[in-house]
């Protein structure tokens, strides 16, 4: 193992702080998440990846506007919207864009919704439930939290909303996927769709962080969520 791969290893396993919750529940660990702010990020409850200064917020605010103008996009569902930290940053400069920002813990959206009244936010499993049709599903730093079998029911779920793309993080390191050790705290890893077990087709934009599918090029998700 390379030293990069151990170091972001042990980065990664800092970050997970234990739960007491029921590991199978999702809203569960992902509210004692929010609410003990195991992520560990003083500005931003989602993490050290949502802060303004992070490159991954910086890509984001690179790749969104040049999707939303290469393919026309009007609406933009949010899936996860985490704690909105830095999506009014590609708002402000897009304030036609219908959006819609989706999350599993209650008290993140109602907390959104208290200082953002001017902002759509739903609670929501992707897992479990599918949002609004939107043009476009936008899915920042998800996929790498989630076992492999909600990462299919999560991108079937995207599918089945009528959206025509999917913009999602798909790391580009090639190494091979692994499982999620457990499901358990604010445990993730690196997780890249074009490889197997997801195998997904070349997409319209990849930059090794994140990648863009037409949702028809995915249909074959939704064989194997079932
Ligand atoms: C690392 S944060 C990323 C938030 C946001 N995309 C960003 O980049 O700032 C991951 C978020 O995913 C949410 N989440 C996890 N599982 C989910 C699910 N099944 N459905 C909806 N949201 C989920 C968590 O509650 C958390 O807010």
């Amino acid at each position: 193992m390379s030293i990069k791969r151990f170091r972001s290893r042990i980065r990664k396993f800092l970050r997970m702080k234990p739960t007491s919750t029921d590991p199978r529940d999702l809203k569960a660990r992902f509210t004692d998440v929010y609410e003990r702010r195991c992520w560990g990020s003083s500005e931003s409850a989602s993490g050290p990846g949502s802060t303004l200064d992070s490159g991954s917020v910086h890509r984001a605010l690179l790749v969104l506007p040049q999707m939303v103008e290469r393919y026309g996009i009007q609406s933009i569902a949010d899936v996860p919207c985490g704690d909105f930290n830095w999506m009014p940053q590609f708002l402000k400069n897009h304030p036609d864009i219908e959006y819609t920002g989706y999350d599993i813990v209650d008290g993140l959206i109602a907390e959104n919704q208290k200082r953002y009244p001017e902002v759509s936010f739903r609670a929501l499993d992707i897992t479990t439930q599918i949002p609004a049709r939107a043009d476009l599903i936008f899915s920042k730093d998800m996929v790498n939290h989630l076992v492999e079998s909600d990462v299919w029911k999560a991108i079937a779920n995207m599918i089945r909303s009528g959206a025509t793309y999917l913009l999602i993080t798909s790391n580009g390191d090639p190494v091979p996927n692994e499982e999620l050790p457990r499901n358990f705290g604010g445990m993730s890893r690196i997780l890249n769709l074009r490889i197997a077990p997801y195998d997904f087709p070349v997409p319209l934009h990849d930059d090794g962080y994140l990648a863009m599918w037409r949702t028809s090029d995915l249909a074959f998700v939704l064989d194997r969520a079932a």
